[in-house]
């Protein structure tokens, strides 16, 4: 079908939206819409036309997120979505070949989003970099081990979510650095997070706790909880945890004490980076009873400019040579040397020392995906050995990256 793409326009909103609710078989509810657009830069946005007709969109958030040794521009891919009618005619393909090109002309290096199915992207050359472990924990069972931290002078505060969203956005702020994967939210992004109409309550009403003590706030929780009771008369509530940042081990564990505890709640549910302390916190850890699910995908969009934005862990110097259909410019040799003050990456004729298609970089990059595990799964190829073990061992990281919000 011959298609034209640009910018989708704002006086086009409400098309995109009807466009959203046929793809996701799902109506969004009028606030929603509203807090969409002040999410959408339309600068950003590509829509592919059939005729007059919208029939596909997707659009690009100018994220700062953390990548190992500090901040960095981030594209996030966000609201894809093609017409139910157009589907399977190769309109995302046009999209995402578009807006990676888009990309590399005047954007972001390195472009992160999430799968609403996970076989989607990585045929776009985007590849799995983050996990996250989907618990239920029976509240029951969720006692601590021994020697778990506390602190006498830390104590919990219940808090209306729309009177404490200075002390949230400071937390986050302060907590940002602290893993790969983590963005910075915009006021509109908060409003989301926080929104709390009628038809945001399916799990229940917003509730939040600060954790503090004289010195001022040291973590929060934002969550929902729906109240129930089994057929025996049991409370089977559940809470659904939404955020939970902890600035420190003592606030991190009570933060999780005083989710655990809550009265008539018999299981708790959360997202939780991989290596999330909990897991050492927990006597059992068999309690998780963890779901294991991919989480960021990250797209290398321009190997010259986003091999060096980061940091490493240890010294490498190797010649790459990278596949990439989509992105041609990427595709060939690339010496990269890098210690763990710096890094340098530029095109080169020198033979290969190892050979990954592009995907392989995008899971590699925030530091949680090893390549010598990709290796194994033949993934990955050296030609001299010992390069995979090197660069796997310099793109490796902790602690394991994740965003901890879907955008
Ligand atoms: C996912 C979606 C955007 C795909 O759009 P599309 O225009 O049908 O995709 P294309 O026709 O360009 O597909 C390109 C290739 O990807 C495959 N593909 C696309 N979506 C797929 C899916 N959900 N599952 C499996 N394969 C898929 C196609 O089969 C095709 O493979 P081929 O090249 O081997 O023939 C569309 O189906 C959609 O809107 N789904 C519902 C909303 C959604 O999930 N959006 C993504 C949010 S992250």
């Amino acid at each position: 079908m011959p298609l034209s793409l640009r910018p989708v326009t704002e006086t086009e909103f409400p098309t995109w939206i009807a466009l959203d609710e046929e793809a996701f078989g799902t109506p969004i509810p009028p606030h929603r819409v509203e807090l969409s657009r002040r999410n959408t830069e339309f600068d950003r946005s590509l829509g592919a036309f059939d005729g007059d007709l919208l029939v596909g969109v997707t659009t690009v958030c100018s994220f700062t997120m953390t990548v190992p040794g500090g901040p960095i521009p981030v594209g996030g891919v966000t609201a894809v979505g093609v017409l139910p009618s157009h589907r399977r005619g190769g309109v995302l393909t046009a999209l995402m070949t578009r807006q990676l090109a888009d990309l590399r002309e005047g954007g972001e290096a390195v472009a992160a989003l999430y799968a609403s199915e996970a076989v989607i992207y990585g045929r776009y050359g985007y590849g799995r970099a983050a996990d996250s472990l989907n618990v239920r924990i029976p509240t029951a069972g969720a006692a601590f081990a021994p020697h778990a931290p506390s602190d006498p002078a830390l104590r919990p505060r219940l808090v209306r979510p729309a009177d404490a969203r200075d002390v949230f956005e400071t937390i986050h702020a302060a907590a940002l650095a602290t893993r790969p994967g983590l963005y910075a939210r915009t006021p509109a992004r908060w409003d989301t997070l926080l929104s709390d109409e009628e038809s945001d309550r399916t799990s229940g009403a917003l509730r939040a706790v600060v954790v503090e003590d004289g010195e001022g706030p040291r973590g929060y929780a934002l969550f929902r909880i729906k109240a129930g009771w089994d057929e025996h008369d049991l409370p089977s509530g559940e809470l659904h945890l939404r955020d939970l940042f902890g600035l420190d081990p003592a606030a991190h564990a009570l933060l999780w004490r005083h989710v655990l505890d809550r009265d008539l709640v018999a299981h708790v549910s959360a997202n939780l980076p991989a290596d999330d302390p909990l897991i050492h916190l927990l006597a059992d850890p068999r309690a998780l009873r963890a779901r294991w699910n991919d989480e960021l995908w990250i797209r290398v969009v321009d190997v010259g400019r986003a091999l060096p934005a980061r940091r490493y862990g240890a010294p490498v110097d190797v010649t790459i040579e990278v596949e990439d259909a989509t992105c041609p410019w990427n595709a060939g040799r690339w010496r990269l040397t890098a210690d763990t003050s710096g890094a340098r990456c530029v095109p080169c004729d020198d033979p290969a020392d190892l050979v990954l298609p592009v995907s392989a970089l995008g899971a590699a990059y925030l530091g949680g995906r090893p390549l010598e595990a990709l290796r194994a799964a033949g993934l990955a190829r050296e030609s001299r050995p010992g390069a995979l073990r090197e660069l796997s061992a310099a793109m490796s990281w902790e602690p394991a990256p994740w965003g901890g919000l879907v955008f």
